[in-house]
């Protein structure tokens, strides 16, 4: 039977990790995978998470199952960030359990609107490209609209019509900061238009928020998902750690069900708890528990957002400086110093993204999608030279 089975590629964004690695050139630039770096090009654990696994060393007295919830300590210290310090469960109406990661919350949130009969799934594109996998794996259909236009801000228009041609019931995936792939996020005002949009046409939003801290600080970056939240009955919400805390290899993620009645948040829950249960059983616990550290203890909670600001004040350097570079040949780099996030999207074809990467040894996705956070002060002025060599 196995033999059935064809050859498929290697997902294209892991791939760079490794051609990457084989490049010996002493000034390659790795731009590839969305993991965060420091002006020296280091992705460094978190003062806050050494601190915060040095306890867990000295106080974890088991290993014992928690359950396919995970830790719920975790999940409820996270909540007052995400949804608000005033009443993070909105009556009652939202509760949550621990994920594999961003990319579990994601597979869970859509795997319970798959069994709750949503047939389809409205994006914006480009987007994520494990977006589109995880819907295609669980058979949901995928419609998809501009995220944004070519002058490099959001395609308001794009997002009306889908809207307006959805049905009720189907669902919509928002990011809900620092987008994936382009950086290009909704504006506050947008975001008021969205919601009301949404709940207007009944559908069942599915918020991504996977860079929470990383775009304009934690409070501005929710302002997205607690806006759409006030205006729907019910949503799904897919957590990440794996940036905001550099988590990333352990893993540590939240699922967030935001019901229509108190009373009915339980069955959908145990629906989520079901779906685990038969997917990983249990998420993998010592990255939960080492956030779940840091969220209980004060000092470590503020170790953890000064380390944060920092992460942010740099990609904002970084931002600033690709935009005062202006134009790199025909790539005008203005539009960068506004985005958010680690991503923007180059507008360079194929030939110029594998030229950049043969002659100059700088690695991107072949959407020509960097991730900023692979330029350094000492890296940067090469790169714009290299973007103006190859599109000149
Ligand atoms: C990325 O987009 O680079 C990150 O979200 C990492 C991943 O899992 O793709």
């Amino acid at each position: 039977m196995l033999s059935n089975l064809q050859q498929q590629p290697a997902d294209a964004l892991l791939a760079l990790i490794k051609l990457y690695a084989a490049d010996t050139r002493a000034d390659k630039i790795d731009l590839g995978v969305g993991v965060y770096r420091t002006d020296d090009g280091a992705t460094p654990v978190f003062a806050a998470i050494k601190a915060a696994e040095a306890k867990l060393l000295e106080v974890q007295d088991s290993k014992a199952y928690l359950g396919p919830e995970g830790d719920m300590g975790f999940v409820h210290a996270l909540m007052p960030y995400v949804f608000g310090a005033g009443d993070p469960t909105m009556g009652g109406r939202i509760e949550g359990m621990q994920a594999p990661g961003g990319t579990g919350a994601v597979r869970l949130a859509v795997g319970l609107a798959k069994k709750a009969g949503v047939p389809r799934v409205w994006m914006g594109v480009p987007s994520w490209p494990n977006h589109a996998q995880i819907f295609a794996d669980l058979g949901l259909e995928l419609k998809t609209f501009a995220h944004s236009t070519k002058a490099g801000v959001t395609d308001m228009d794009a997002l009306r019509a889908a809207i307006a041609e959805a049905d009720a019931g189907d669902a919509i995936l928002l990011h809900g900061c620092c987008h994936n792939p382009t950086g290009i996020d909704y504006s506050h005002e947008q975001w008021d238009e969205i919601a009301a949009l949404v709940a207007e046409a009944k559908l069942l939003p599915i918020l991504d928020l996977a860079y929470q801290g990383l775009g304009q600080g934690m409070e501005e970056d929710a302002y997205g998902v607690r806006r759409v939240l006030a205006a729907v009955p019910e949503a799904l919400i897919a957590y990440s750690c794996d940036k905001n805390f550099g988590m990333y290899r352990d893993r540590v993620g939240a699922l967030y069900v935001m019901a229509e009645s108190a009373e009915g948040l339980g069955a959908i829950l145990s629906n989520g708890h079901a779906l685990a249960r038969a997917a990983w059983s249990m998420p993998p616990d010592h990255g939960g528990a080492a956030v779940r550290i840091i969220l209980e203890d004060p000092a470590l909670t503020k170790l953890w957002l000064d380390e944060l600001d920092a992460m942010r004040a740099r990609m904002r350097q970084v931002r600033a400086r690709l935009a005062e570079a202006g134009m790199a040949g025909s790539v005008d780099l203005t539009p960068l110093g506004g985005q958010n996030g680690l991503f923007s999207i180059l507008p360079l074809s194929a030939e110029q993204i594998l030229k950049l990467r043969t002659d100059h040894g700088i690695y991107m996705a072949g959407s020509g999608r960097i991730n900023a956070a692979g330029l350094t002060m000492g890296n940067i002025d090469k790169f714009i030279a290299d973007v103006a060599a190859v599109s000149a």
